[in-house]
Formats: C-alpha cells, sequence, structure tokens
C-alpha cells in the first residue's frame, strides 16, 4: 500500500475484494496494466476507469461499490480532486474523524484520538467525501445521509508505555485497575452486581450461545463453567469463523453473547449478525466503546480495561472474565439458582481480585529462571482441569504467539487418550491447578506426565502447591475460591509466556503474521 494506477489514482484498503479476479480480467482486456497480485489493486483500476468516463468522486464510488463484493474500508486519493479523500466501507470498521481545521480518516477511534475525539462512524455500504472542512455521508446509492457525530471517551486516547520495555508488560500491570472498573461497570446504583439488562429478559435466557475468537474464545469457553454452575442455564461456546457457517441448531438458545476486545473481529461481528438473524437477542461484551458490535448488538457489557495496544490480549481477558463472572452470578440470582447471600459472597470475592492480582504481579523476579529455561524448549505443554482446561489454552495460545515456541493445551484428563504419547524427557509441562474439587485427580495426571520425563512447571495457588511434591518449578498465588482462579492464575500464566519471549528476543507487542483486530474473514 498505497496502489497507485495510471498514476493518478493512489488507494489503500483493509478487507478482502472477493470479485477481483473477474474484475481484473475485464479491467486488462480493457488495457489497465496492474503491477501487484492483490485484490486491493483493483479498486485504484475501477476508480480511474470512472473518472475516465466523466464520474464525479460520488458517482464514481457509487459505480466501484456496485461492482465489488467482499469485505472492505477503503480510502481513495486523486490527482483530478486534490483536496479530497473518498472512503467507503462494508463489514471492515472505518472512523473519520472531525478536527477544527481538518477531518482524519482511521480504521477506529483509538487511532484518531490524538487529533480528535469528534468521530463519524460510517455504517455497512457507506460512503464519504472528506475534505478539511467536513465530511459528507452517503448511502451506496448516492442517497445523502447523516451520521452521528459521537464524542469518544478521553480514555480511548493513545497510550505511551509507561516506563515499561513493552506495552504487554504495562498492561498485564494495569490488571487490578482494569479488574476493578470492569466490576464498577458491573454493579448497579444499589451496590449489586448486574447484568446491565432488565429482570425480566434475564428471566427469559434458556440458553446461550458465546461467540469469539482467540483468547477472547477462552474468556468464553472458562465463562461456561461459570453459567452452567451458577445459573443452570446452558451454554454452548462457537469458535465465531465457524459458527455461521456451520448452519447450527438455534432453537434451544435465545441469547448470544458477543465477546471481543476490539468490537470490530469481523468473524465475531459476522456470528453475532447470524444469532441476531435466527431471532437471538444480542450481548456485545467489548472494550471499545462504539465499535460496531457495541453499536449493533442490543445490550453492550463494558470490560473497561482502557486500550490495549499489545497484540497478546492480557488486560482485556481478565476483564472479560470480570465482567462473565458477574453476568453469571447477576443470572443466577434472577434465575432463582442462588441466594442473596451467596450472589454477595462472590461479590465481595471479586472485589478483592484487583489487590490478589497485584501481589500476583511481584512474580516477574522469581519467573525470570523458569522462563529462561522455556525459553530453549522446542514444544511445551499446558495442562488444566475444570475452568483451569480453556486457561491452559490460553496459556499455551500466549506462550506460541509471543515466543514461537510450539505449545498446546489440553484438558489434564484428557492426556491419557493420546496427548501423552508427547511427552519425552525434558518436556516442559506447564500445570495449572487450584485447590478445587479436581485437584486431585488433576495432580494425579500431572504425577503420570512427570513419571514419562515431562518437567512439571506448577502454576497454582498455595493450597494446591502444598500438594505437589514433583514439580521442577513452582510459582504460586493467594488462595482463592475456586471460582476465581481461572481470573488469578492468568497472571502467572501471562508472565510466564511474556518473559519467555523477551528471553527470545521475539517482537512482544507484534508478533509476526498477527494483528490486533482482525477484520478480514
Ligand atoms: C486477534 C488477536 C488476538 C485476539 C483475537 C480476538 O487474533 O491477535 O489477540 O484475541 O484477535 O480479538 P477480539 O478483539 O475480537 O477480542
Amino acid at each position: 500500500h498505497p496502489h497507485v494506477a495510471s498514476k493518478r489514482v493512489s488507494i489503500v484498503h483493509n478487507g478482502i475484494i472477493e470479485n477481483y479476479r473477474s474484475i481484473r480480467h475485464r479491467l486488462e482486456a480493457l488495457g489497465h496494466r496492474f503491477s501487484s497480485d492483490t485484490d486491493s489493486e483493483v479498486l485504484a483500476h475501477l476508480f480511474v476507469e470512472a473518472f475516465d468516463a466523466g464520474m464525479d468522486p460520488s458517482a464514481a464510488t457509487q459505480s466501484v461499490l456496485a461492482e465489488i463484493d467482499g469485505a472492505y474500508a477503503f480510502a481513495v486519493m486523486s490527482t483530478d480532486y486534490p483536496d479530497m479523500l473518498i472512503v467507503a466501507r462494508n463489514a471492515s470498521p472505518l472512523a473519520l474523524g472531525i478536527g477544527d481545521d481538518a477531518c482524519y480518516i482511521g480504521s477506529d477511534a483509538t487511532a484518531l484520538s490524538h487529533l480528535t475525539r469528534k468521530v463519524v462512524y460510517l455504517k455497512d455500504n457507506d460512503y464519504a467525501l472528506v475534505r478539511a472542512t467536513g465530511v459528507a455521508v452517503y448511502q451506496a446509492d448516492g442517497e445523502p445521509v447523516n451520521r452521528e457525530h459521537v464524542i469518544v471517551a478521553a480514555s480511548q486516547g493513545l497510550v505511551d508505555k509507561g516506563g515499561y520495555r513493552h506495552y504487554m508488560e504495562k498492561e498485564i500491570h494495569e490488571q487490578p485497575d482494569a479488574i476493578a472498573h470492569s466490576l464498577a461497570a458491573m454493579t448497579d446504583k444499589n451496590g449489586c452486581l448486574t447484568a446491565r439488562m432488565s429482570e425480566k429478559k434475564l428471566r427469559e435466557v434458556e440458553g446461550i450461545v458465546l461467540l469469539a475468537a482467540g483468547t477472547s474464545h477462552y474468556a468464553t469457553q472458562i465463562a461456561r463453567y461459570w453459567i452452567e454452575s451458577l445459573a443452570n442455564v446452558p451454554v454452548v461456546c462457537e469458535v465465531a469463523s465457524e459458527y455461521r457457517y456451520r448452519q447450527p441448531a438455534t432453537a434451544s438458545y435465545n441469547l448470544a453473547i458477543a465477546v471481543s476486545q476490539s468490537g470490530e473481529s469481523l468473524d465475531t461481528l459476522m456470528a453475532m449478525r447470524h444469532a441476531a438473524d435466527c431471532g437471538m437477542s444480542t450481548i456485545g461484551l467489548v472494550n471499545v466503546p462504539n465499535s460496531t458490535i457495541a453499536r449493533e448488538a442490543n445490550t453492550v457489557l463494558p470490560t473497561r480495561a482502557g486500550p490495549e495496544i499489545g497484540v497478546a490480549s492480557t488486560k482485556s481477558f481478565t476483564a472479560q472474565l470480570t465482567v462473565l463472572l458477574c453476568f453469571a452470578v447477576a443470572l443466577a440470582r434472577v434465575k432463582g439458582q442462588i441466594d442473596v447471600a451467596r450472589a454477595n459472597a462472590i461479590h465481595v470475592e471479586i472485589q478483592g481480585l484487583p489487590g490478589l492480582v497485584g501481589r500476583a504481579l511481584c512474580l516477574f523476579d522469581e519467573m525470570r529462571p523458569v522462563a529462561h529455561k522455556l525459553s530453549s524448549a522446542k514444544s511445551a505443554l499446558y495442562l488444566g482441569r475444570g475452568a483451569l482446561y480453556p486457561l491452559a489454552l490460553e496459556g499455551a495460545l500466549k506462550l506460541k504467539e509471543l515466543s514461537y515456541i510450539h505449545a498446546e493445551g489440553f484438558a489434564s484428563g484428557e492426556m491419557k487418550h493420546g496427548p501423552i504419547a508427547l511427552i519425552e524427557d525434558d518436556i516442559p509441562v506447564v500445570a495449572l491447578l487450584a485447590a478445587d474439587s479436581v485437584m486431585t485427580k488433576a495432580s494425579n495426571n500431572l504425577r503420570e506426565a512427570n513419571a514419562r520425563g515431562g518437567k512439571i512447571i506448577l502454576i497454582s495457588d498455595s493450597d494446591a502447591a502444598v500438594e505437589v511434591d514433583y514439580a521442577s518449578a513452582v510459582i504460586t498465588v493467594p488462595n482463592v475460591s475456586s471460582l476465581l482462579s481461572p481470573i488469578l492464575l492468568a497472571v502467572p500464566a501471562q508472565i510466564l509466556a511474556y518473559l519467555t519471549a523477551v528471553e527470545k528476543g521475539t517482537d512482544v507487542d507484534q508478533p509476526r503474521n498477527l494483528a490486533k483486530s482482525v477484520t478480514v474473514e
């Protein structure tokens, strides 16, 4: 990028033009010369063609939009109209910033917030002509349309590293605040946990579909344990990219919760739309207010983690878990599955979480030697049981995405059904263990892995650590109830991945091949 055609039109494009091959063949037959193999370049040539035919910017954009299929947010500059940018979107996000004497375009408000806090979000199939003096927004058919000018929160502004070496390190340290602020967002004016929707609506919830990708998907898998055990409401967790294409049977579910830090993951957005089309009511659980998922969902549950810059999610993960646990408690209360005393007791425990996470942050120094050893491994296994099983999946994801060490997470009890064949001398086995109802069974699974040569790196609460006398390294956090242990144990799992990546010298905040927000399929 940019892609330039005929030295007249330059474009940048996020998304995929699905029918670019046929467009390219048509244009090549007319004499257009392409300089790349990308789908994006056809946009530049389509605009040249439209301008050559005498169309003005608005008519040219309508004709281009009528021809292309796919997801896109693009911007066009032409030497014919030097005071103007043309922008359009479908599915991929696009925000226009309105300044005092300039206008700006960006993929979201965060990218613009050091320039202006006044933002216009384009809807799907909108296009806009952007000049320094203002923006004019149109629907795909050329009809002018007014889109609201939104004032975004100052906290959505760009952030610096605050003295930390990496954004990720800073964001790990911001978790006590992220959790406390997210808890506040889920507390009503009477000081009780709330699901931020009416009791009537909550009472009507019969089955819940949790939709998400990546780390957010693992948050939903943990939440499933909470919602089913506390509220006795059936839950399915769906990888968003699979959901809408696999013709799911939806009759038993009437609520879909799309969980997304960015609120812009295209797969999650599309899955939520599919759920809405199937008649479900929708909740967007997002960290970015005004994101597309937030704007489209019937109800918004906010995480208040603040801007997350590191590609690998940390504080938004624990904030999502906090909100999902609060939601589970509020649902269970309305459904009559738990009494006020139990709800209050859990609430008090969540209130104590920021302090406990703060203590877990002191583990950095103690974990450096463990990370040093782990950094020379070719492969690592992560094991957990119960709600710590999805945390094992998340821990393995963190290690592989940051340090490029191959890592797999398994349910401890599943080891004997196959994965145990992977155990060889000195393979690191990161074990997530809490003093809960499955601790003894989980510990036995670990002992077996250890007996076959696995080097156990134990991440556990203090009580569970006492049960394990075979670990090579023991990292402990304070005791908490089993409901909260996935949130607290997430912190050392993040620190381990972070320190291992630092040891290996990888690009911690921007790992290879990854994007913070994936707005294409
Ligand atoms: C990308 C990021 C992941 C993130 C996932 C979902 O793949 O690299 O860190 O978990 O998207 O993002 P979301 O914004 O929807 O939570």
